[in-house]
């Protein structure tokens, strides 16, 4: 039994995946020795629905100066954070002469350069120094720091109130939840709205995209565990929109309590949610057992690739891709080497497993038999640009939603 993180109250342990290491933490051998790992594991709140990490890390071992994960590298990413802007702006914030707009966990600006190139007053926030000066260079005002209570009565003090808070894959970053609920209540102006994006736990628990959990993903979100959670802190689900990002996510818009009406969407996807079981330890524990046959079967696919003899490669060092790897104990013999677009991550080696990882023009100079495609939340756009891959006999293996080599030739 644990603390539940929202509401305090007790949660139930639901799945451990044994020691995992930072998930976006690539090395060096000179550090292999010196590696941080923690216990990982997952609980479920019964009184607020909850699905939550337990042992957590401390933020500055996962979000600092070295940081690895920049937002901006994928154009589908882009042209999502432009569309999610314009949502903003035409739903909220067109009858505002000067809007002021905050995001929580700003990265490298990807969705606040919509608002800055505009001229509009804003602001980012945002622990990790590197990416943050990536946004200065874009033109985006940000803070180095983590957002919390004091840091929104500093941000009150400097500007004034905002009309909306923003957040992408950051909100169910932090543990310290109810001061950033208390924060965002004290920023927002009466009208204001805080709208979040995080990826939905609906869809992790369809396609058992376990991958998703990993130390920097400390909340699994549901409407039901969004509802009850800021409804703590007098903050209201207003409205909600499935998104076809990172796998299946889900966008929240919250505003003080009796400040708009509650959506037919919200009402909706609350009772879809029940249908499907996520206010329910049952579920969990199901999924649980998926997530050990998940692994089962990768583990039996590589091992059989390459007692056949083929090369099987990983394409896209991703944060999820560490979960796998660590979970399933899959290291260089299975997988010879992952690709990676990411300059700050090729030469280095995968977290815990130790994987090269390497540039793409090597992947291009010397096609593998097999690759298993990391960054399925990517495969539209990856397919689109790889398909003299697949013309050469390459084959895609995925893991979501089961254990499978794509057949594109019949798709
Ligand atoms: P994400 O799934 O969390 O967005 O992580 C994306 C990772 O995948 C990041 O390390 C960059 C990498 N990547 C590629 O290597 N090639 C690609 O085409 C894309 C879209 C991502
Ligand atoms: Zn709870």
């Amino acid at each position: 039994m644990s603390t539940c993180l929202a509401c305090h109250q007790t949660a139930t342990p639901v799945l451990n995946f044994g020691k995992m290491p930072i998930a976006n933490n690539l090395l060096l051998p000179e550090q292999f020795n010196q590696e941080y790992f923690y216990d990982m594991a997952i609980a479920f709140c019964e009184h607020c629905y909850a699905l939550q990490l337990l042992n957590l890390v401390e933020p500055d071992v996962m979000y600092h100066d070295n940081y690895t994960f920049f937002s901006g590298l994928s154009k589908n990413m882009t042209l999502h954070f432009q569309d999610f802007a314009k949502f903003v702006q035409q739903q909220y914030l067109a009858k505002e002469a000067k809007p002021f707009v905050v995001e929580v966990g700003s990265n490298d600006g990807i969705l606040l350069q919509n608002f800055a190139n505009q001229g509009m007053h804003h602001l980012g926030v945002d622990p990790s120094a590197n990416v943050a000066a990536i946004a200065e260079q874009k033109g985006v005002k940000t803070l180095v720091d983590f957002f919390h209570e004091d840091v929104a009565d500093k941000i009150i003090a400097e500007h004034g109130k905002a009309d909306a808070i923003l957040g992408a894959n950051a909100i169910c970053h932090i543990d310290q939840i109810g001061s950033v609920a208390a924060g965002v209540n004290k920023l927002l102006k009466p009208q204001g709205v805080f709208v979040f994006e995080a990826p939905y736990l609906g869809e992790i628990i369809k396609k058992t995209s376990y991958d998703q959990i990993y130390d920097e993903h400390v909340f699994f979100f549901s409407l039901h565990a969004v509802k009850n959670l800021f409804s703590q802190h007098d903050l209201e689900l207003i409205d909600a929109y499935a998104q076809n990002v990172h796998g299946g996510s889900m966008r929240y818009v919250l505003a003080h309590k009796g400040a708009y009406p509650i959506t037919d969407n919200v009402i909706n996807k609350l009772e879809a949610e029940k249908q499907q079981g996520l206010t329910q330890l049952a579920t969990f524990q199901r999924f649980a057992q998926n997530v050990a046959h998940s692994k089962q079967e990768l583990v039996k696919l590589l091992t059989e690739l390459k007692a056949a003899g083929k090369r099987v490669v990983g394409y896209a060092a991703t944060a999820k891709s560490s979960t796998i790897l660590n979970y399933s104990g899959i290291g260089p013999d299975l997988l010879s080497c992952i690709y990676d677009i990411t300059p700050t991550k090729q030469g280095k080696f995968s977290p815990g497993m130790h994987i090269p990882v390497k540039p793409f023009d090597e992947f291009h100079a010397d096609y593998p038999d097999y690759a298993l495609l990391f960054a399925w939340n990517h495969a539209n756009e990856i397919m689109a640009k790889e398909t003299a891959f697949a013309e050469q006999g390459g084959k895609w293996i995925v893991h979501i939603p089961e254990v499978q080599i794509l057949d594109l030739v019949t798709q």
